[in-house]
């Protein structure tokens, strides 16, 4: 039986690009970036386009002719001056994104997306999207998910909705996936959270709905009052999209 490749990696520090080359990489910045990702996708947006500073993404929206642009995205979690729309998903509606295209940046989404410049494919993941990303990635033979973290540290809500995906795809395959030591720690963090939930009657999406509370984002979050966010991050397969980062255009779709 020939084993395949499944690789955690906490933060973008923590694997070099070059190491990604060739891969198919999942990135997960599960509060916010890329569970907004997935929503503006889902609500129809004509594309997503990520950028690493706010000077780019201004630049870009600007030659593009301000109007035919959306702007979104965060500086210390909220809205940036200027911009259209801030980074929570509820936020990217069918009303407003329908169509339309999308840039955004983020501080450390958008920057783990860059650090995997060089996958073959880049799928952006959440808790959201996490069957329609299982099944999208399944029968690759290598796949790398690759946490944003915040500031350069590892964030436990990343972890865990890695440690879902490493789970899930276990169950699924049929072959046996060679793990790394940080996929199986975050599938025990996991499959930790199932059992919590469980013992206390709870659906998991609720169970991780109060566990992010208690994390380095869902704090950041509770601090500036978005804690429905957390909530709607939450929300285990919301939403049937699998967005991929064209690495040629740069473009989500
Ligand atoms: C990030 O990219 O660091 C996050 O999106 C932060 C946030 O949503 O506030």
């Amino acid at each position: 039986m020939k084993e395949r490749i499944l690789n955690v990696h906490f933060s973008p520090g923590l694997v070099e690009a070059a190491e990604l080359a060739g891969s198919t990489v999942v990135v997960i910045d599960l509060l916010r970036a890329t569970t907004t990702i997935c929503q503006a996708v889902a609500a129809g947006a004509g594309e997503v386009v990520p950028f690493l500073e706010v000077s780019d993404a201004l630049a870009a929206a600007a030659e593009a002719g301000r109007s035919n642009v959306i702007l979104g995205g965060e500086r210390g979690g909220s809205r940036i001056e200027g911009f259209d729309l801030g980074n929570s998903p509820s936020e990217y509606t069918p009303e407003v994104v329908g169509g339309r295209r999308v840039f955004i940046t983020t501080t450390n989404g958008t920057r783990a997306l860059d650090h995997a410049r060089r996958a073959r494919r880049i799928v952006v993941g959440a808790i959201v999207n996490l069957s329609t990303v299982v099944a999208s990635v399944r029968h690759e033979p290598r796949v790398d998910i690759l946490c944003a973290g915040t500031g350069g540290n590892t964030t436990h809500e990343d972890l865990l909705a890695a440690g879902a995906m490493v789970h899930q795809l276990g169950s699924t395959a049929t072959e046996r996936w060679q793990t790394n030591e940080a996929a199986r720690e975050a599938c025990r963090h996991w499959e930790s959270l199932v059992a919590a939930a469980n013992a206390a009657s709870r659906q998991p999406s609720e169970q991780l709905a109060i566990e992010l509370r208690d994390t380095l984002g869902g704090r950041n979050l509770l601090a500036i009052g978005l804690e429905d966010d957390l909530v709607d991050c939450a929300q285990i397969d919301r939403l049937d999209v699998a967005p991929e980062l064209d690495v040629q255009t740069w473009r989500i779709h």
